[in-house]
């Protein structure tokens, strides 16, 4: 599918995300090229209804895009008070793209470099909305493509070979798009790109590849799984929402 019919179903999801945001809302703002398409319908919604929205970037890209749209910015910190605000969700609703989509709404995230934010924030939100065009569905419906893993630059060889020595994949450090040159996150890490091929127990993985030292995180979204899932798609545009494990059991049967 060429480029510009994907910036239409990118804008059409984001367009039906943003219908989702009420006043006086707390929205995360997710990264990428479907996130972009939300933040433009959020911002066009704030000043045509006059809305009170503060936002939390899942990046720094996506806050200066937000920012330049006159979109009200808040850091995560100053969102939630470690010591006064004990059982309150801090965000009313997150909204970001995805890499890949399963069939159970497991996702992989990350290759805009900025998993480890985006999964915090989708853990902190109350209502997680991920925006995809149709061609991040996975036609095999696991997941299946490379996972992004942040890891500290020290440790960037040694989580290499402990992926190679625990699971015998394939990995790369991944690198500036159409660059030879690094890739560093906002937090100042590096992205190692990991080939499992296809994944039969994310959970399990999702658990196991943050227990190896000098991870951070890593961009399987297996146990906050999206609420709901907006797919751009060439005859529109499609709503799923997650109800519980066992519907979900019920509809794959
Ligand atoms: C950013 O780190 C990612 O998780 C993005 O959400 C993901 O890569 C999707 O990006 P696009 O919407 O640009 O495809």
């Amino acid at each position: 599918m060429d480029e510009n019919k994907l910036n239409e179903l990118r804008k059409i999801s984001g367009y039906e995300a943003a219908k989702f945001v009420e006043n006086n809302f707390v929205v995360g703002l997710g990264t990428g090229r479907n996130a972009r398409c939300f933040i433009d319908a959020l911002a066009e919604r704030i000043n045509t209804e006059n809305l009170n929205i503060t936002s939390v970037p899942t990046s720094k890209g996506s806050e200066k895009y937000a920012s330049e749209k006159g979109i009200k910015i808040k850091d995560m910190n100053e969102i939630l008070n470690a010591e006064t605000d004990k059982n309150k969700t801090y965000i009313d609703i997150d909204v970001d793209g995805a890499d890949q989509v399963a069939e159970d709404f497991s996702l992989i995230k990350g290759y805009g470099g900025a998993l480890t934010r985006e999964k915090v924030i989708a853990k902190t939100a109350k209502k997680f909305i991920c925006v995809v065009d149709e061609t991040k569905i996975s036609e095999t419906k696991k997941l299946d493509v490379l996972i992004p893993v942040e890891v500290i630059p020290f440790a960037v060889n040694y989580v290499r070979h402990e992926l190679k020595k625990r699971y015998n994949v394939n990995c790369m450090v991944m690198n500036k798009k159409d660059k030879d040159e690094i890739f560093t996150t906002d937090n100042g890490n590096f992205i190692i790109l990991a080939d499992f091929g296809e994944i039969s127990n994310p959970k399990k993985l999702e658990d196991e590849l943050n227990l190896i030292s000098g991870v951070i995180e890593n961009g399987i979204f297996a146990k906050r799984k999206p609420d709901i899932i907006i797919v751009g798609r060439e005859n529109g545009v499609e709503i799923l929402k997650f109800k519980n494990k066992k519907d979900y059991k019920k509809s794959t049967k």
